[in-house]
């Protein structure tokens, strides 16, 4: 199938730190890719390279979005790609919405920025999309402040001026992990029927493997700045092949597990991994044998499903 975005062999250096590895991923038109991993695993550091919004960040290999490679553009071209063809909700919702302007307006902007039409018009479709985001009241909301609203409700926000001018790929990163668990579950509801009806791709970045069992169609499963696992959802869930993933699965709350059981968390952390040479998990693998001083390749482990493991090949 033809692919709306191909990341190929993408490195992200910080100075000495690489805190995108070489990673490679594809996603289909309509598609939901859940980009999975512990904080600093480099899935931020991922979508804000694609958007090319890293300062200080030397970029290399390629991302092939639509027949033009992100990576190559020139500032004024990527303008022209940012917000109307590709979006992003951004992690700190704090900062993503400008504190002293009306929340409609910043929605009429995003538009007006892309789209050349007047302001009343603007305000108009900003006034659809509050609705169509599910912001109940709409007409008062344009007019509402950032503090006035809700965590949920500015989410909402975001994702209007997210799906404003009708992206065909929306990088949603960890959109709902500010949020509380009721209003999480009605947020990705949304995000699921918008990506439904619109046919809009999605990357959604997260650390919760509960939040893309609902939503993705496939995963891919980073640890310390390399992609080790991916696969279609169903099969990563049934069948998890990385020592890694199955540690996040274990880690997921079971719901016939009582409250005052402790849930297995994987021991050691990412930060110490990001420097070595082999395969970064191995320093907190059960498995670890002498092979893992050497990168493991990602490799097929089945139908549409590739590990990076010498154990699991
Ligand atoms: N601007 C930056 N300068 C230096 N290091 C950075 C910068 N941004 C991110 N990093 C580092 O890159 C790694 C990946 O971070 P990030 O992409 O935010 O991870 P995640 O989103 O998976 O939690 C971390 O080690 C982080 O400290
Ligand atoms: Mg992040």
């Amino acid at each position: 199938m033809t692919q709306l975005l191909e990341v190929d062999d993408l490195v992200v250096s910080f100075g000495a730190l690489r805190a995108v590895d070489g990673i490679s991923f594809a996603v289909t038109p309509g598609e939901t890719l859940g980009l999975v991993g512990e904080s600093g695993c480099g899935k931020s550091t991922t979508a804000l390279a694609l958007m090319r919004l890293l300062q200080g960040a030397t970029l290399r290999g390629a991302a092939r979005f639509a027949g033009r490679d992100l990576l190559a553009l020139d500032e004024a071209a990527m303008r022209r790609v940012r917000g109307a063809e590709i979006a992003m909700i951004f992690q700190d919702p704090g900062t993503s919405l400008h504190p002293l302007i009306p929340v409609g307006e910043q929605v009429a902007e995003v538009l007006r920025a892309h789209l050349d039409i007047p302001a009343t018009e603007a305000r108009a479709r900003a006034l659809e999309l509050f609705r169509k985001v599910g912001i109940a009241a709409p007409e008062q909301r344009l007019r509402a402040y950032p503090h006035e609203l809700s965590g949920g409700m500015c989410q909402r926000v975001m994702i209007a001026a997210a799906i404003a001018c009708g992206p065909r790929l929306l990088l949603a990163d960890e959109p709902t992990t500010a949020l509380d668990v009721t209003v999480q579950a009605q947020i990705l509801d949304l995000l699921r029927s918008i990506a439904r009806d619109s046919g809009m791709a999605v990357i959604l970045i997260t650390h919760d493997l509960g939040v893309v069992a609902g939503l993705a169609d496939r995963v891919a499963v980073m640890y310390a700045g390399r992609i080790v696992e991916a696969a279609d959802t169903r099969t990563l869930f049934a069948n998890p092949a990385h020592p890694y993933t199955r540690g996040l699965l274990g880690a997921v709350p079971q719901l016939d597990r009582g409250w005052d059981e402790d849930l297995p968390t994987i021991a050691g952390s990412v930060e110490t991994a990001l420097a070595a040479k082999g395969c970064r998990f191995a320093p907190r693998c059960n498995f670890a044998y002498a092979a893992c001083a050497e990168r493991p390749p990602l490799e097929a482990v089945g139908e549409g499903h590739v590990a990076a493991c010498w154990k699991v090949r």
